[in-house]
């Protein structure tokens, strides 16, 4: 069997690496930059824009893929699934119409209102300036601020974090007022993802990301710089019952678009805000998170490669699911001065550890040597049979590197979880 495995990070790099131990199996892959990664497990490579879907379907069809498993949201936002549905090759991906729930925050909010879903902050869309700095300035307390579509994670400011009241007008004046604001919720982060085959959501363990950019989560947003995972693939600031909130509301999501008459098919993200209410949907994304999907991807113990089959078939179930119960800590390499100001074309040295898995993102090779760019550069995951443990292995082989870049030492650490737990306490 032929899989196209669409995107070129450390995402892709850990959905080539399942499926490369998957009996039959081979990848070809399609990437904007060669990942080096994933070159190795690919028997051949398409270096093209993921969303360049007249390369991409040429590719796929001239190369007979049987299945295509999608990485990134941008190409899901480009119509990738519908097309290559439509040459006869089924995706773990969801339909440019099922993508919105991502792709359109305004959308997302609008179903989960008009459905009565649980977990929807109070939120209001906005599609000029002016009415969206009147609404500032008259609202109470504070807003998240969301640009309506795509940022790559990186387009939401928070009132009391990163902008005062003048300076949210301001942000949504250069946004060009095209907006969602939102109540600023309080609490802790987790993320649920979960298999989709149409009708059976099957969740996965729960991750912690750290989107901010340095220790003690200051600084700007980034893409993600790190997450980690529990032997019991809870949290200790999730309740059973808030998981079970959590996944009931990607339930009733998925219930929402069927009723629409659209099925979802592939991964579903929630980012939720655990709050003294319970969980709070911040997104839902399309696809597997990056960093969440390195955690969970190295601790699946059941085929990936019939998850997909299962996915596209619509028979999955929990049984075909199975993961291990290790704890995962995730590090990201970024090149320094990374969001804001990325030192690109750096050279490191990478000494190979044994005790921790490598995933490799945004990178450029040449002679053997890696060159950062200007996004995150290489994942570290150390999987154990404690935090501690995996903690421990992942901090080991990331500070080991060599070169202008950096990471951020406490993910993972028992202080940031001990101050995580205290402040959910607080909360409750
Ligand atoms: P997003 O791009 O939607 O994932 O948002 C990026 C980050 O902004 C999230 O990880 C949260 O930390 C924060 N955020 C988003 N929406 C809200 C909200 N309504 N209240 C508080 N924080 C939020
Ligand atoms: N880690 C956040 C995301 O993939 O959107």
């Amino acid at each position: 069997m032929k899989v196209l495995v669409v995107g070129g990070g450390g995402r892709e790099h850990a959905l080539a690496q399942v499926l490369s131990i998957s009996d039959g199996v081979s990848i070809l892959s399609v990437m904007a930059k060669k990942n080096p990664g994933i070159a190795a497990l690919s028997t051949d490579i398409l270096i093209e824009r993921e969303t360049n879907i007249p390369a991409v379907l040429k590719f796929a069809t001239s190369r007979r893929a049987d299945y295509a498993v999608i990485g990134p949201e941008a190409p899901l936002e480009a119509g990738i699934v519908d097309r290559l549905e439509e040459q006869g090759i089924p995706c773990m991906g969801p339909v440019l119409a099922a993508a919105r729930l991502e792709t359109d925050k305004a959308f997302c909010r609008e179903m989960m209102d008009r459905h009565g879903i649980a977990g929807c902050p109070r939120f209001r869309t906005f599609h000029d300036a002016p009415s969206a700095a009147g609404f500032i300035r008259d609202y109470e307390g504070d807003l998240a601020i969301k640009p309506i579509g795509l940022t790559g994670g990186k387009g939401v400011r928070i009132m009391g974090e990163h902008l005062d009241r003048e300076g949210a007008v301001a942000y949504v004046r250069a946004l060009g007022g095209k907006v969602v604001l939102e109540e600023r919720l309080i609490g802790e982060e987790f993320t649920l993802q979960a298999f989709v085959d149409g009708k059976h959501v099957v969740p996965m363990p729960l991750v912690q990301d750290h989107k901010r950019a340095y220790e003690g989560d200051e600084g700007p947003n980034t893409g993600g710089m790190g997450s980690f995972s529990m032997p019991d693939h809870s949290l200790p600031f999730v309740t059973d019952h808030d998981r079970e909130r959590a996944l009931g509301i990607m339930e009733e999501a998925i219930r929402a678009l069927g009723s629409a008459g659209i099925v979802y098919r592939g991964v579903l993200y929630g980012q939720f805000m655990n709050t003294a209410r319970g969980p709070m949907v911040i997104e839902f994304n399309a696809r597997f998170g990056d960093p969440e999907a390195m955690n969970v991807l190295s601790l699946l113990e059941s085929d990936f490669f019939t998850i997909i089959e299962h996915m596209v078939a619509g028979t999955l179930s929990k049984r075909d699911v199975r993961f291990k119960t290790s704890a995962t800590v995730c590090k990201y390499l970024v090149p320094e001065g990374y969001p804001e100001a990325p030192v690109s074309g750096e050279p490191l040295t990478l000494i190979r550890d044994p005790r921790a898995l490598l995933y490799y993102a945004n990178v450029e090779e040449r002679d053997g040597t890696i060159y950062t760019q200007t996004s995150r550069t290489l994942a570290f995951v150390g999987v154990g049979d404690t935090l501690e443990e995996a903690e421990e292995r992942a901090e080991t082989a990331a500070s080991a590197v060599k070169g202008r870049v950096r990471h951020r030492r406490d993910i993972g650490t028992r202080d940031l979880l001990a101050r995580r737990v205290m402040h959910m306490q607080e909360l409750r």
